[in-house]
């Protein structure tokens, strides 16, 4: 049995005191649940006061990205044994717009993975299509490709430890969802894309849906066979609305 896990990516947004007030917000009512696991991944510098703030829930911390290389003369960037020393447990890798914005490849991500676990973290690794892929009938292949680029560079076993995250680019931020129907067809592919290689891990794997999730449009997703949470943007802002798509994975 897969548990569920919805985590909240804060994105480029948030301050000191807005932190304080989200997590006191949550702390309570996410500790409530026993079934799902939440995490937070506001920006680097938020991070240590997030993890602070977290402590005694049951609330986890992740970071956005994380750099490939372990340490040294990398202006500017964070590295996994930074991130697990100060409380994250989690490290999305391969966010859309990190491949967009900052030019990431398919191979700096699987280097980005590899250190994340190298250190201790869980790497939440995002694939998806544009809506030109999609129109294209490209989504297969493109997601096919992002994956195995990263499975030839780690290998299946490192699935083991590690989530998918599904984020359709085109309904990132736009109000568009995907339907549960079209999100759970691309869901099962990815858990195929792996059984190919290790059936036990692919059925073990935890695979989240992202792209304009809410409270109002989780559960008809959350009720596919295999969509096992969200990785959540504009909605994990806003305490009410975080907790309930909280509640309604668990
Ligand atoms: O990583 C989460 C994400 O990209 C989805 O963002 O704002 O559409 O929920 P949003």
């Amino acid at each position: 049995m897969r548990q569920p896990l919805v985590a909240g990516n804060w994105k480029m947004n948030g301050s000191r005191a807005f932190a304080g007030e989200l997590v006191t917000a949550l702390r309570e009512g996410v500790s409530a649940l026993d079934r799902v696991e939440a995490v937070l991944c506001p920006s680097f510098v938020l991070l240590p006061l997030v993890a602070e703030l977290v402590g005694g829930s049951t609330l986890q911390v992740g970071s956005q990205t994380l750099s490939e290389h372990d340490e040294g003369a990398y202006t500017g960037e964070v590295s996994g044994a930074m991130l697990l020393d100060f409380g994250c447990r989690y490290a999305i890798v391969g966010h859309s717009e990190r491949r967009e914005y900052y030019a990431e490849t398919d191979r700096q991500i699987a280097a980005k993975f590899a250190a994340a676990q190298r250190h201790g973290l869980t790497p939440i690794l995002c694939v998806g299509e544009t809506l030109q892929q999609r129109e294209r009938e490209e989504t297969e292949s493109v997601i096919r490709e992002q994956l195995e680029v990263v499975l030839a560079h780690v290998g299946v076993a490192a699935f083991q430890k590690a989530v998918v995250a599904y984020e359709p680019v085109w309904a990132i931020g736009t109000g568009k969802t995907a339907t549960p129907e079209q999100a759970q067809a691309v869901h099962a592919f990815i858990r195929h894309v792996v059984a190919e290689r290790d059936s036990e891990v692919a059925e073990q794997l935890r695979i989240l849906y992202g792209g304009s999730m809410k409270a109002a449009n989780a559960a008809g997703l959350l009720a596919k066979a295999d969509i096992d949470g969200g990785l959540i943007g504009g909605a994990s802002l806003k305490a009410e609305e975080f907790l309930s798509i909280c509640r309604q994975a668990s």
